[in-house]
């Protein structure tokens, strides 16, 4: 919460929060807490209005689709508004033969400890899940807690720019290792040029 309220008073907008279920979390028992099974992961963006390509990230439908919407009730056929008056509602008929859906805010995904070199490493599918969510081709993502660089390798593998800020200096010698310092690419991705009038030149004599 004082992360929040700190993020707020830099004048961040808190627009999110996700959950990272971790599929295979770690057996045990301690006397005062079950084992830990997620994290939060929160979202904060400076405006109202930013770049989300929902798309990137939808799943397939799954068989629990086919079942509920075989037998589809009078409410599913028609726009269920809500009943606390927000304004959302929803047409459960409109995913009736749809191949995709999207996800909800859990992401599902196992921890990966395997040769990472640092103990709060988090599997490559996470930054890979916002980055695709996030961002295009030649974007630029920005870790400001590198550690083992997950990040920047996904995002240098995903075609992204990115840029790592790490405390301690092992790490960083680690992750510039791993790294490939520019990553040169044929034909880049198409941009829109500023157009400038066309002038003739002029002899100077
Ligand atoms: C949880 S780890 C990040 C692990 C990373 N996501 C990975 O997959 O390897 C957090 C890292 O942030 C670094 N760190 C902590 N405070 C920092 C600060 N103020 N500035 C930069 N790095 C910091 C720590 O040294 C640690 O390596």
């Amino acid at each position: 919460m004082e992360l929040i309220i700190a993020m707020r008073r830099q004048g961040w907008l808190w627009t999110e929060e996700f959950i990272w279920h971790k599929k295979n979390c770690y057996p045990g028992k301690w006397p005062n807490r079950f084992r830990d099974a997620w994290e939060r992961l929160l979202q904060f963006n400076k405006d109202k209005k930013f770049n989300m390509y929902q798309e990137e990230v939808m799943i397939p439908m799954g068989d629990w689709a086919k079942n509920r919407l075989k037998n589809l009730s009078d409410t599913d056929r028609i726009r269920d508004e809500s009943k606390v008056g927000s304004g959302f509602g929803k047409n459960i008929s409109n995913w009736v033969d749809r191949e995709k859906a999207y996800p909800t805010n859990v992401v599902h995904l196992a921890t990966e400890c395997n040769n990472k070199n640092h103990s709060a490493a988090f599997p490559e599918g996470l930054p890979e899940w916002f980055i695709k969510l996030f961002t295009k081709t030649g974007d630029t993502v920005l870790d400001p807690f590198m550690g083992s660089g997950t990040t920047n390798l996904v995002a240098q593998r995903m075609d992204r720019n990115s840029i790592g800020i790490e405390l301690l200096p092992e790490y960083y010698d680690l992750v510039k290792k791993q790294i490939e310092p520019t990553k040169l690419v044929l034909l880049e991705p198409s941009t829109e040029y500023e157009s400038t009038e066309h002038t003739r030149h002029q002899a100077v004599r």
